[in-house]
Formats: structure tokens, C-alpha cells, sequence
């Protein structure tokens, strides 16, 4: 097991920043909003001789296992309320179900490898109206049954991720909208507001750090599949405020690592399928247009994995007390593949954060790989670092403190 790691030699100036809209507040409205746990994991910092590993937990989001519903919710939104005509008043989902009759029938289209579809779906579900879901061959069983538990439909389209995105492109007319997160040309507005979605992630870690005391990260380690979630990553840790010193290392498995092998080529190149890695969520071979311009000069390093470090990754992390799935243990993944972190910049003294993106989403597959299923690795999870006081109310808004366990 090891890794393949590339100095990215784009990396440059990052585009103009845009205003972004009021994402975090839209998720404020979902009445089970509550940030997700910010952790800290002494054993796997000595282990990796780093002075702290922070680990943002996605395991459970606005009821899902992994953190897609940031950036589907808030795309869904913004297309529905387009289509409208108007922003509605609404402070419930049934109120805005309401306030979204005029368009019925209308439903939601996308492609996925699993999270971004079943959070469309999600969505579609809460506001009452259809979602019609692609999948690529080779999805498994309880990815494809977890999209028809919200009452989608869910087709397998024959070949990779990418035909079922020109798949789920075609259903697009009066009664559908598409909600895919990666773009094309002519299509390029709602993927960049599923980006501007997973800011939430990052305000949140803001909230919780400032709450514990804790220093900016050098390192933050990122999945990528078709880079959205880096391209917001950049979006972040890019602006003025935050030091140049802080790197940023995307991941991708080794049979599909379009952003490396395009970082390489000096543009956009596919990899070509199929792609069977059991990172569900990476098997993506070509890059988003629309964050391409981000992930390309705002990162410093790409680094392929095999699927054996995403297994190591995530029974390290149970371990822990952190359920981490095949997709979101590859952040770990690929600091444990790195032969010499000290390449990366990393010593004694260095703050990682990791983006641990899902937690069971494959719950046979999980359980099947860390020897214990989702519930009894949760069962020792360590607390947040913002609940200082166990005993009185988190410090950081809109936390209920459930992450204290
Ligand atoms: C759990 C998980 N992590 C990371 C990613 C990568 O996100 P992106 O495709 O925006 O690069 C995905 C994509 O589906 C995912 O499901």
C-alpha cells in the first residue's frame, strides 16, 4: 500500500471570490440542522507524528450518513425557487411545499454514486414532490435501496458515472429540473451552487475550533470525486484571512484519479471506466468544469490510494470511535499511504484536519470491514471538541450537544 502523490504545478491565484448567497442560514431552516462533530484523535496524531488529527464527522447529516444534503438541498432549492419565479415565505417544509404547487408536477433528476442522489432525493421527499435517480453498473444494492427508501426512482444506467450523469441530463424539461453536482457547458449554475452548499461544513469547523481554542490547520485532507467538495474547500481556506501556509491535499482512488491525472496534463483530462473502486463516491472520470478553476490552482498536492489504505483508514477510525465509510475514511487513507509526511510539511507541531465525508453508507460492506457495525463503533465516539463543558449547553449556535455522547 502506497501512495501516489503530485506536487500540483497549477497551483496559482484562485478566481475572483463570488458573494455567496445565505447558505448557512437556508440549512439553519431544516428543523434537524445541527452541526456535525468536530473530533480530535490523539492516538492516530502520534501515530502519524503530527501534533493534532481533527476529524469533521459527516456520519450524520440533516438525517443522512454523509455530507451531500449541504450542497443538494441548497441547489434543489435555489432551481425550484427559480423555476417559481420568486423566493416563497416559508418557515416549515410544509409551508414551502405548499408554496412550491404551482410548478407539480415537477420532479428532481440527477446521476450519482450514491450520497448526491439519495440527497436530492431526501429533499424531494421533504417538499413533496418526485426525484428520478441514476446510477452507474456496478452500484451496490443498499446504495440503489437507501434512494428508493425517499421515494425515488432509481434506474442503473449501462457504464460509468458519467453516462448516467448524460443520462440524468436528458430528463430535464417542464416537469423536471436537474440537480447534478458536476457540470458541463451549458450547464453550469446549479453544480457551482452545490458548492457554494458545503460552506456550512467549513463555518461550522470555524465555530467549533474558535470554540475550543484550536489553531487554523496546516493540512486539510479532502475526497474528491468530481471536486466539488475541493472546489469549496479552496473556496474557504483560499481567502485573505487565512494563512498562504495552509496546504491543501486532495484524494482520489487510484483507478479514478481524474483530478491528479488532469492536474498532471495541465487540463481537464478523463479517466477512462470503468471505475470499481470501493471509494463509492470518488468513481468519477472526469472533473467538474465549474470547480476545476478552484481545485486546479487552490491545492498542493493530488494523491492516489488503493482501496486496501481506504479499509486501513476506516477501521483506524473506528477505532476511534469514528464511523467512517469506504469514501470518507480515504482522507485518512492517504495520510497513512504517504510513506514521508514530512513531505507534505507535516511535523510534530502540525494541525490535519480530515474531511471524513460518510459514515456507513454501505452498512453490510462497513460492518463486514471494521469487524462491528455503525452502531457499536458509535457507541465509543469521542466528543466534540467545542463541548468543553459537558455539562452546559454547547458554545456553538444551534448546537443541541448531541455529538457529546
Ligand atoms: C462521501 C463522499 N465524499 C466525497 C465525495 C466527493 O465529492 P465531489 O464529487 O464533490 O468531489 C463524494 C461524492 O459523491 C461522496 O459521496
Amino acid at each position: 500500500m502506497s501512495a501516489h502523490l503530485t506536487r500540483n504545478r497549477l497551483q496559482g491565484s484562485t478566481p475572483p471570490p463570488t458573494a455567496p448567497g445565505p447558505v448557512t442560514e437556508f440549512h439553519r431552516r431544516f428543523p434537524d440542522y445541527a452541526p456535525t462533530p468536530l473530533v480530535d484523535l490523539p492516538t492516530l496524531a502520534t501515530a502519524l507524528g503530527v501534533g493534532h488529527v481533527l476529524v469533521k464527522d459527516e456520519s450524520d447529516r440533516l438525517g443522512l450518513p454523509a455530507f451531500k444534503m449541504l450542497g443538494a438541498a441548497w441547489a434543489s432549492y435555489r432551481a425550484l425557487v427559480d423555476r417559481l419565479g420568486h423566493e416563497p415565505q416559508w418557515s416549515t417544509f410544509d409551508e414551502l411545499a405548499d408554496a412550491l404547487e404551482p410548478l407539480r408536477p415537477i420532479a428532481l433528476a440527477t446521476a450519482t454514486d450514491g450520497n448526491h442522489g439519495r440527497a436530492v432525493a431526501s429533499f424531494a421527499r421533504r417538499v413533496g414532490i418526485g426525484a428520478r435517480i441514476f446510477v452507474p453498473t456496478g452500484t451496490s444494492r443498499s446504495r440503489i435501496d437507501a434512494v428508493l427508501g425517499e421515494g425515488a426512482s432509481c434506474e442503473v444506467v449501462d457504464g460509468t458515472y458519467e453516462d448516467a450523469v448524460a443520462r440524468a441530463a436528458r430528463e430535464a424539461g417542464d416537469d423536471c429540473l436537474v440537480v447534478s453536482d458536476t457540470s458541463w457547458e451549458g450547464y453550469e449554475t446549479i453544480p457551482a451552487i452545490v458548492i457554494e452548499g458545503y460552506a456550512t461544513i467549513f463555518a461550522e469547523v470555524a465555530a467549533q475550533s474558535a470554540a475550543a481554542g484550536l489553531a487554523v490547520p496546516d493540512l486539510v485532507v479532502v475526497p474528491m470525486g468530481v471536486g466539488a467538495l475541493a472546489a469549496a474547500t479552496a473556496q474557504w481556506y483560499r481567502r485573505d484571512s487565512f494563512p498562504s501556509s495552509l496546504r491543501l491535499l486532495g484524494v482520489e482512488p487510484t483507478s479514478a484519479n481524474c483530478v491528479q491525472a488532469s492536474a498532471e496534463a495541465g487540463h481537464i483530462v478523463e479517466v477512462p471506466g470503468p471505475h470499481r473502486s470501493i471509494m463509492a463516491g470518488l468513481n468519477c472520470g472526469l472533473p467538474s468544469p465549474v470547480a476545476w478553476p478552484w481545485v486546479s490552482t487552490g491545492f498542493d498536492w493530488f494523491v492516489s490510494i488503493d482501496d486496501a489504505d481506504a479499509e486501513r483508514a476506516m477501521r483506524s477510525l473506528a477505532d476511534c470511535g469514528v464511523v467512517s465509510g469506504e469514501t470518507g475514511a480515504a482522507s485518512l487513507g492517504a495520510l497513512q499511504a504517504i510513506d514521508d509526511l514530512t513531505l507534505l510539511g507535516l511535523g510534530p507541531d502540525a494541525t490535519v484536519l480530515l474531511l471524513s465525508t460518510e459514515g456507513a453508507t454501505d452498512p453490510s460492506f462497513f460492518a463486514a470491514t471494521v469487524g462491528r457495525d455503525a452502531a457499536a463503533v458509535a457507541a465509543d465516539a469521542p466528543p466534540c471538541v467545542a463541548a468543553v463543558d459537558r455539562d452546559g449547553p454547547c458554545p456553538v449556535d444551534r448546537c443541541p450537544g448531541v455529538c457529546r455522547r
